[in-house]
């Protein structure tokens, strides 16, 4: 094969990379029509027209940087900076480039290839995430395996000692409550054995749709679910689960108390199931009309202990521990909210036709 000026020439129009030629003055004299439709434009005449790539620096400040570090350097490798698209819009990509310099050495052009940066950013802060949870799961999990054995301590001891006394003692009350408060604690210490642990229960045909039912029949008459106007829209024939029962009724339970906590006792919660046959998924949707989620917040509330709760209301725990519970089931929790907008946590997990 030989090369002509032609295949070079192709070679330029056909990138799938946005390839430019600038002037000394910053004056676009060729982009290929993928760099084009990079930054919105319909074909590369219309963004020559645009002029000068002035105009495309989304940030000032970036352009005055580069010109520096391309005239001192000559060459920038990987050069991340901040682009205007035609709607105005702004997208980040990665500049490598080159002074051109003409026979006495002084710069007459650039030239450079711009890569879509965008892509790239989002997987890497997906899996910085990921292993932020991971780490914390396992820490948390060594954690709770020291506290445990300690904690089973302090509950025999405060069941001898309340053995030995009469009832309606007032130290007996006081017992009794060490005796609860550790119970708690133990709760929790075993949820978060469960969220650190790689293995899975025990499983079975679990029938989601009783699972949430019988939560709710536990929880319904307690104080913060009274005032609730909850709304079951629960399908009708679903498949059944293959999973754990209780990991998955601990799941319910943290959605609906976690619902009703943040509607503070006044709103509606609304629980629908569903299955799609084509997916052979099963989807869980937790709706309420609370105060939302901030989008600070959203990346955090998986994370264990993350609560927005007062000391001693909230552990950080139900959401983290629900996280982990529904991976192992093979089935993913999102999250839809904003401030002053409802609140929706669509948990769907893999099923079967029964
Ligand atoms: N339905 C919801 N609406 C608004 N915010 C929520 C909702 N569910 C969870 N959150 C936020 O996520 C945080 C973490 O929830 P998570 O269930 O993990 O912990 P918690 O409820 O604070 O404590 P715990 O469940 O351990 O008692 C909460 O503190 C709250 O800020
Ligand atoms: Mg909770």
């Amino acid at each position: 094969m030989e090369i002509s000026d032609k295949s070079y020439r192709r070679f330029f129009e056909e990138a799938r990379e946005m390839l430019f030629i600038a002037d000394r003055e910053g004056r676009l004299l060729a982009v290929n029509p993928y760099g084009a439709g990079l930054l919105g434009y319909a074909s590369p005449q219309e963004l020559l027209a645009v002029g000068s790539i002035h105009q495309l620096y989304y940030y000032p400040q970036d352009e005055k940087d580069f010109r520096k570090r391309i005239e001192q350097e000559g060459l920038i490798r990987n050069y991340e900076l901040t682009l205007r698209k035609k709607d105005g819009g702004k997208i980040s990509v990665s500049l490598t480039g080159n002074a051109i310099r003409d026979g006495s050495g002084e710069v007459v052009g650039y030239e450079g290839i711009v890569r879509d940066f965008r892509e790239r950013k989002r997987l890497e802060k997906q899996l910085l995430h990921l292993e932020r949870l991971a780490a914390m799961g396992k820490l948390s999990a060594e954690l709770a395996h020291e506290i445990n054995n300690p904690l089973g301590g302090i509950l025999m001891y405060a069941k001898l000692a309340l053995e030995d006394l009469p009832e309606g003692d007032a130290q007996a009350q006081r017992l009794e409550k060490i005796s609860r408060l550790a119970t708690r604690c133990r709760m929790i210490v075993r949820g978060l054995l469960d969220f650190g642990r790689g293995d899975t229960a025990e499983r079975e045909w679990v029938d989601v749709n009783q699972t949430i039912l019988d939560m709710f029949d536990l929880i319904r008459d307690h104080i913060l679910f009274r005032p609730v106007r909850v709304e079951m829209k629960l399908g009708g024939n679903l498949p059944r689960v293959w999973g754990n029962r209780s990991n998955l009724e601990q799941v319910a339970l943290n959605m609906m108390i976690n619902a009703a906590e943040a509607m503070e006792g006044q709103g509606t919660l609304t629980i629908e199931t569903g299955y799609s046959k084509e997916e052979s998924n099963f989807s869980m949707y937790f709706k309420d009309t609370g105060p939302g989620i901030s989008k600070e917040n959203l990346n955090k509330i998986f994370e264990p202990f993350f609560t927005t709760k007062k000391r001693g209301k909230g552990t950080g725990l139900g959401l983290s521990i629900s996280h982990g519970i529904i991976q192992k089931h093979g089935g993913s929790i999102q999250i839809k909210s904003r401030p002053g907008e409802d609140t929706t946590f669509l948990i769907q997990l893999p099923g079967r036709k029964r």
